[in-house]
């Protein structure tokens, strides 16, 4: 596809629902006690997946759009299903149902897209393993025999949202207590709606305890926008001359703002407003204006919080003054693709000054760019990552495969070209 390019970048639009609560709705709302309505939901194929799963193991779940109503059958209510369980191309469906699978008096079998199968997976079988669960295999399909689980106490060697909620699920129907340390602090949306559940959950600075739960309660779930989707408007408001974009109802949850700090570092002009909190999950209208970047040094335990984000930001480097430092995001390079690899490579094709390092990469911005054909290795972020690149780029530019961008945001290329 060639990316066509917009005028200028002007407007007020809405994003898509959050992709990690709208996972977490569908789960959680499965394993409680009465019915969840969910809006704002991401009809995202991510999400839509973890919808198929529950199904398929007996939950009635009724999905139009961003509205979906998820009759729970209550923490044992699951069935087993009859076929192996598919997840596509989402870790958070496969890594979160490991949790929840491991505990269940059925065996289930879980796999994926070519992208799963590359994904690596023994990072959560092996703290459900200590806490008594069977899990074959470290890379997908995984075959899940149900146990009885017992808690642990365990301290986590990666920051993974992903993980932390798999062990915290399996806590839920461990005999026991369960403690999950974190070495950084990553997104805590489980932690929130678990807690607004009735669930025996609580938060110690980066130490989680949570208890076993008999019965969870369900409840109606606002997602906001995803501040994921939102950081690709943020950075080509910024980037772009004569912007200015408004986005309604963002989540701004503390565990995922890094994006705009270090925008704001940078010298973006971001405005945060009308901020207001349901359920935990605080949500804002985020605007942005255009304005000169200058480079930053991002590393520490602001990766967590920005992780997603990191392709975005490396083109907002390649239009900002000076050499942006980009260290600590190892676990880039496990995402969707190797997301250091992809963005250097890519990024290079069309001139930018861009090194790929060990745990990240290093950009010398505010170099000319011109054009190029793109590849998104079928990751959604690298797709909207490059259409944002190139509008800034002189000449034509073309993706390989625009569609992975349905995976998070279906309506991307459609709210992309309403701006210009
Ligand atoms: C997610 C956690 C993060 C993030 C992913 C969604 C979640 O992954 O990259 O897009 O919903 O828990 P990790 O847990 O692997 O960091």
């Amino acid at each position: 596809m060639e990316i066509k390019k917009i005028k200028r970048a002007r407007g007020v639009l809405t994003v898509p629902g959050d992709k990690s609560i709208s996972h977490r709705a569908v789960m959680l709302g499965s394993l409680a006690d009465g019915v969840t309505e969910i809006t704002g939901f991401l009809p995202g194929a991510d999400c839509l997946s973890t919808i198929d799963c529950f199904r398929s193991m007996g939950v009635e779940i009724d999905e139009r759009g961003d509205r979906v109503t998820v009759r729970g059958n209550g923490t044992r209510g699951l069935s087993k299903p009859e076929k192996t369980l598919y997840t596509g191309n989402s870790g958070t469906t496969t890594r979160l149902l490991c949790g929840i699978l491991s505990a269940q008096p059925f065996d289930t079998e879980i796999t994926g897209d070519a992208s799963i199968c590359k994904r690596p997976m023994g990072r959560v079988t092996k703290p459900l393993a200590l806490m008594g669960a069977n899990i074959e295999n470290e890379y997908c399909p995984l075959y899940i025999h149900g146990s009885r689980l017992h808690g642990i106490d365990y301290k986590m060697p990666v920051a993974s949202a992903q993980v932390k909620t798999a062990i915290i699920l399996a806590g839920l129907y461990a005999e026991g207590e369960t403690i999950v340390r974190e070495i950084e602090k990553s997104r805590n949306h489980t932690e929130l709606m678990l807690g607004a559940m009735g669930a025996d959950i609580s938060v110690d600075g980066l130490d989680i305890t949570v208890k076993p739960a008999d019965k969870l309660s369900a409840v109606n779930v606002v997602v906001p926008g995803d501040i994921s989707s939102a950081a690709f408007f943020m950075v080509l408001g910024s980037i772009m001359p004569n912007s200015e974009i408004t986005i309604k109802n963002v989540g701004t949850n503390p565990t995922r703002t890094g994006i705009i700090d270090v925008l704001k570092d940078m010298g973006a002009d971001i405005t945060v407003e009308n901020e207001r909190v349901s359920a935990g999950e605080s949500a804002a209208d985020i605007t942005v204006r255009s304005s000169s970047l200058r480079a930053v040094t991002i590393g520490g335990d602001i990766i967590p919080r920005l992780i997603d984000e990191l392709p975005i930001i490396a083109v907002a480097a390649v239009f900002a003054e000076g050499k942006t430092v980009i260290k600590d995001a190892q676990e880039l390079k496990v995402k969707e693709t190797n997301r250091i690899r992809a963005v250097v490579d890519e990024f290079k094709k069309c001139g930018a000054d861009i090194t790929e390092t060990d745990d990240g990469m290093i950009i010398n911005g505010d170099k000319p760019v011109h054009g190029a054909d793109f590849k998104t290795y079928g990751d959604h972020r690298m797709a909207m990552s490059l259409t944002v690149l190139s509008q800034l780029a002189d000449g034509v530019s073309t993706l390989d495969d625009e569609t992975c961008a349905r995976v998070s945001y279906p309506s991307f290329f459609d709210d992309f070209y309403s701006l210009g």
